[in-house]
């Protein structure tokens, strides 16, 4: 759509002004259509300044999801953008768009789920006010290497948040994205497999985040382990800033994985706020107390149990809990 090109080609200039000539001319299009456009813009809420002889600079952004907003050839990760208001699931809407044409790099972008999944066959609470994001990846690995992707993920979103707001949250093994003891993010990693090689097709990377939702938005259940970053720090980036940098961020994850392994490791141990304590594990119904005393390099939870024994815990078959909370 030429409102997103233009708006891309905006941003790009990063405040700086580009004349409406020059953006025809890249673009192929009238200097009408580019007028056009920069009208379009203003009316949805672009503050855009207009100088005889300069040209056009963006000055100020609503609050707005758009693919001109996210637009960058130098990501495969969001290559492809669809950008919507309400969607039941991220995840779910990049399932349905990934037949076999479809390349990797596939982002879909919500402002609200109306069906937000979560870990464990749980439901993700996903009013507006947060950012719910899915991306389509095709890693080239060997199978047992993928379920890392759910840890390394939790390392790019802390990424995202510390680009843009400069303070870096913790992961609480083996995703949960935690700010002051609550969660500030969640991720949901699913893959599907060819039915009879059982060969990997495809896995959808979905993050969740909370951005201005407030304690009623949360609702009574969810709002004692929830929190946004409003709440956190008293400011939030807008959704298509923060979309942005989820794309940034897991466009590097996406070219390191998996030959970074180690780098990222020490980075997923370094960000992890398990380790060191005393945790509940709870499997099925069964409950165990122990300490989480290391991350190994297949990135499984090591648990030392109170008669001294050592087990490594994968993230499918458990979930951790602090003794008092949440973590
Ligand atoms: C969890 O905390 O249990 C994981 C939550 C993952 C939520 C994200 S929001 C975007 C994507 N779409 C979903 O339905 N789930 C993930």
């Amino acid at each position: 759509m030429l409102r997103d090109e233009v708006l891309a080609l905006l941003k790009a200039q990063g405040g700086a002004p580009l004349s409406g000539e020059a953006m025809s001319q890249k673009l192929g299009v009238s200097r009408a259509a580019v007028w056009k456009a920069m009208e379009g813009l203003r009316q949805e809420g672009y503050v855009i300044s207009s100088a005889p002889r300069r040209g056009y600079a963006l000055e100020a952004s609503p609050d707005l999801l758009s693919p001109g907003e996210l637009m960058n050839p130098d990501r495969r990760v969001g290559s492809r953008l669809v950008c919507l208001d309400t969607v039941d699931s991220t995840n779910n809407e990049v399932k349905r768009r990934a037949v076999d044409d479809v390349p990797d790099g596939l982002a879909v972008v919500s402002a609200r789920q109306t069906g937000g999944r979560g870990r464990r066959g749980r439901s993700f609470v996903s009013p507006p006010g947060g950012l719910y994001l899915s991306a389509l990846l095709r890693p080239q690995c060997p199978l047992e290497q993928v379920s890392a992707l759910t840890a390394w993920s939790a390392v790019a979103v802390c990424d995202a948040v510390e680009a843009l707001c400069g303070v870096r949250p913790g992961i609480k093994w083996p995703n949960d994205v935690i700010w002051e003891g609550r969660k500030l993010s969640g991720i949901l990693t699913e893959l599907e497999l060819e039915g009879e090689t059982a060969a990997l097709r495809y896995v959808v990377v979905g993050i969740g985040v909370n951005l201005t939702q407030t304690e009623a938005d949360f609702g009574p259940q969810v709002a004692p382990v929830a929190i946004s970053m409003a709440q956190a720090l008293g400011r939030a980036p807008r959704r298509a800033e923060m979309a942005a940098a989820l794309l940034d961020a897991l466009d590097r994850l996406d070219r390191d994985f998996p030959g970074q392994w180690d780098r990222w490791l020490e980075r997923y141990r370094a960000d992890c706020i398990t380790l060191g304590r005393q945790i509940k594990v709870v499997r099925g119904s069964e409950e165990r107390i122990g300490r989480a005393v290391e991350v190994d390099d297949q990135f499984a939870l090591v648990v030392e149990w109170a008669d001294g024994t050592r087990e490594a815990l994968s993230s499918g078959e458990v979930s951790v809990r602090g003794l008092l909370g949440y973590v």
